[in-house]
């Protein structure tokens, strides 16, 4: 008997008891391979000694000023280092307490920044379809997982969505990347030219999609081409890196890998690494002139914002991923987990596209390879592989709907970033035999189903 209402009423859940390095251990005992940290957010793994103790001297001194009233060396702190560490021109944040409520803040500030300007009539957001920018209304609005928003849509602000750049699913077979890149960029142009050259706020995209499609790169010079008709058009272009970056594909920022500078990227996740719940929005000079020239304030606000414990944890993170180098683990480590999964998936009947960037990978699986058919979503694969998963000490995060919110399935990587070549090995072994294992049981539950059905 529970008070809490959970995720899922009728699940089963271990309790989470303990955990120590790339593992955590349940109530009997039971140790799981945290190889999707949760939700992409354990990057350094369980009970790191150097976060506990910055945790520790943070709490002794003080747990809690609210923002109104003081700043701390804490916040401070971790703003300087965000901002020495970001893309040029990127110079000022915003702490907030997770991912949405950064995609929130981030929306928000885009729409200020043209009422500071005196564009007040700009007032539409394009995203893209196959997106999760969080699960506040505005963010949910702005993501485009048709399964998540759909019984929401009446509260949702209307938001307007364009394809995502997702090679697998629609490169056309004989077209080249640029010209790919070039096609899913143009649709951008041409929404915003639909909307009106002047009342489009912002573009908002996952640099690497994360949870919905399972880890989908961008292709090419797509972000340069989406950067180019944002600037031609005074758009706002808003990366959100609350899943794919500080440190997940192999740089501190995935847009580093494309050439590309935001004016808002919102981060959280990896960030705090799970030791305290952060988020922020890193924001350009333009922006933050516009209101320190202006209001003088960011009609927003939170209770818990730059709370001094969640940005001691952030940067206690920062430091040791820096201090030991962690990011050139990620990359060897994401080729080697990269190579792995090749090996022993690569060929499999079932097994569509292995993709991703990083420490941050995923297997998308199909019914047919040729045809890229998907599994009947009625058989909820993915869940089938979790389940798999779990009962052989492996956590992952599977999902179905990688298509389009409804069909399709894919099993997201996020292992953290201080694991060795032997944890990869430990991890590929069992996702194999899960995958294979939750396959089995399809054939298995047709078999009896057959058996059941009168001649
Ligand atoms: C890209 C992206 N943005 C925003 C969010 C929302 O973050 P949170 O769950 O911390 O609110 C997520 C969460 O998975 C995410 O992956």
């Amino acid at each position: 008997m529970t008070h809490l209402l959970h995720r899922a009423i009728h699940a089963k859940l271990p309790v989470a008891v303990r955990g120590e390095g790339i593992r955590l251990f349940d109530a009997e005992g039971k140790a799981y391979i945290d190889a999707s940290g949760g939700a992409a957010v354990s990057c350094l793994g369980h009970t790191h000694l150097d976060v506990l103790a910055a945790l520790h001297a943070q709490l002794d001194r003080m747990a809690y000023a609210h923002t109104g009233f003081f700043t701390t060396e804490a916040a401070e702190r971790l703003a300087d280092r965000l901002v020495a560490d970001a893309p040029d021109g990127l110079d000022h944040v915003y702490l907030v307490s997770g991912g949405s409520e950064a995609v929130e803040a981030a929306l928000k500030m885009a729409r200020q920044y043209f009422v500071e300007k005196g564009e007040p009539q700009r007032r539409h957001i394009i995203a893209r379809r196959q997106s999760y920018h969080g699960n506040t209304l505005g963010a949910l609005a702005a993501g485009g997982n048709e399964w998540r928003r759909a019984q929401f849509r009446p509260l949702l602000v209307e938001t307007h969505h364009i394809d995502p750049c997702f090679a697998y699913r629609l490169q056309q077979a004989g077209e080249s990347d640029a010209d790919y890149a070039a096609r899913a960029a143009a649709q951008l142009e041409a929404k915003i030219l639909d909307l009106g050259s002047d009342q489009v706020i912002a573009f908002v995209a996952e640099t690497v999609v994360g949870a919905t499609a399972g880890a989908v790169p961008p292709v090419a010079d797509y972000l340069k081409r989406v950067r180019a008709i944002c600037d031609k058009y005074g758009v706002l272009l808003i990366l959100d890196e609350v899943m794919c970056g500080m440190g997940r594909t192999g740089t501190l920022h995935a847009c580093e890998q494309d050439g590309v500078i935001p004016d808002l990227m919102t981060i959280a996740k990896g960030l705090g690494g799970g030791y305290q719940p952060v988020g922020a929005v890193l924001l350009s000079s333009a922006i933050f002139r516009a209101f320190a020239e202006g209001s003088g304030f960011f009609q927003h606000g939170h209770t818990y914002m730059g709370h001094p414990m969640a940005a001691a944890a952030g940067l206690a993170v920062q430091d040791v991923i820096r201090r030991d180098g962690l990011l050139e683990n990620v990359v060897s480590m994401g080729d080697y987990l990269e190579r792995c999964l090749v090996e022993r998936l690569g060929n499999h009947h079932h097994v569509g596209d292995i993709r991703g960037r990083g420490l941050f990978r995923a297997v998308e699986l199909v019914a047919d390879r040729t045809t890229k058919s998907p599994f009947d979503p009625g058989l909820k694969l993915n869940a089938r592989i979790k389940k798999e998963a779990m009962a052989r000490g492996l956590m992952v995060y599977p999902m179905g709907g990688t298509i389009d919110g409804q069909r399709g399935d894919h099993v997201l990587l996020a292992p953290p970033f201080i694991l060795g070549r032997e944890d990869v090995d430990q991890i590929v072994e069992r996702l194999g035999d899960a995958v294979d294992a939750a396959i089995a049981s399809l054939t298995e539950d047709a078999r009896m189903q057959n058996r059941g059905t009168p001649p």
